[in-house]
């Protein structure tokens, strides 16, 4: 197995099928995610039991609350827009489930169905981000708290509920929010990370709206243009595992006229600590 950093986020894994990983594999791989954050694979022969077999190996599945199921696969989320449909699920840049108490620990996104051109994932690595921030601002940072929230994306009135996309969620009574250090001490390598994302920080606790607004854009914008972002060109057998409490993600919506049906298993997080607590 070889690992190959990307520029700006992430990690390309050769030689390894993920189906038929050893056990000091599944070591190196744990320690590989946690030094970059994103691992990504090529040309895997990965049936949808194979997925659910290799998540399992790794740690707890958790299913998502509002995407639908993939058939008789019930860990299984699909990540599913059909050719007729306009809006994609993960259009914007977020961290997955950031409004629950215990956010997952990270994603294993397998392509099942792609579009001719297009579909693209983007991945932003948010410990590296953090590292090129000021240290006047990072002290800052470090004694603030953020609240994260689905309400305005999943609940009655959310954005997702007014698209065509409507039909495949579920959910409604399931929105909740939640409160995090802005700065988290990574739990595996320790590394302190930019814990806000433009999908679900909603404001700054103790702050007005306005007053988050205007750090949450500054830092926002930090991440995007301080060069730790990378793309991810999908292939048929790509599969991307990503770390949810360091980076961020977004789907390209550049595809319109066909369909991209990706298989998505989220992994259990804990709770979160504070770089200072
Ligand atoms: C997501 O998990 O947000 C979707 C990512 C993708 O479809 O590429």
């Amino acid at each position: 197995m070889q690992v190959e950093p990307w520029k700006g986020c992430g990690a390309e894994v050769r030689a390894l099928q993920l189906s038929g990983c050893s056990d000091p594999e599944l070591e190196s791989l744990r320690e590989a995610l946690a030094s970059h954050g994103l691992l990504v694979f090529r040309e895997q022969e990965l049936s949808p039991d194979d997925h659910l077999g290799f998540a399992r190996r790794f740690g707890k599945i958790v299913v998502n609350k509002f995407f639908p199921e993939s058939g008789a696969h019930g860990e299984i989320a699909e990540v599913r827009k059909e050719k007729e449909q306009q809006t994609n699920i993960g259009g914007g840049w977020h961290a997955d489930h950031s409004y629950d108490e215990e956010p997952a620990l990270g994603s294993i996104l397998v392509a099942r169905e792609l579009p001719p051109a297009g579909g693209d994932t983007k991945f932003a690595d948010l410990a590296a981000a953090y590292e090129t921030l000021s240290p006047g601002l990072r002290k800052t940072l470090e004694s603030l708290d953020a609240v994260h929230s689905n309400r305005h994306l999943y609940g009655e009135k959310g954005i997702y509920r007014q698209t065509d996309l409507a039909d495949q969620l579920g959910g409604e009574d399931r929105v909740g929010d939640a409160t995090h250090p802005i700065v988290i001490r990574h739990p595996e390598s320790g590394r302190k990370v930019l814990y806000v994302n433009p999908g679900h920080t909603t404001r700054i606790d103790g702050w007005s709206v306005p007053e988050s607004r205007a750090l949450l854009d500054f830092l926002f914008e930090h991440v995007k243009t301080s060069g730790c972002t990378s793309r991810l060109r999908w292939e048929p057998g790509s599969v991307a595992f990503w770390d949810n409490r360091r980076t961020w993600h977004m789907a390209d919506n550049d595809y319109q006229g066909h369909r991209r049906l990706m298989h998505r298993i989220t992994l259990a997080g804990g709770p979160l600590r504070g770089a200072i607590s």
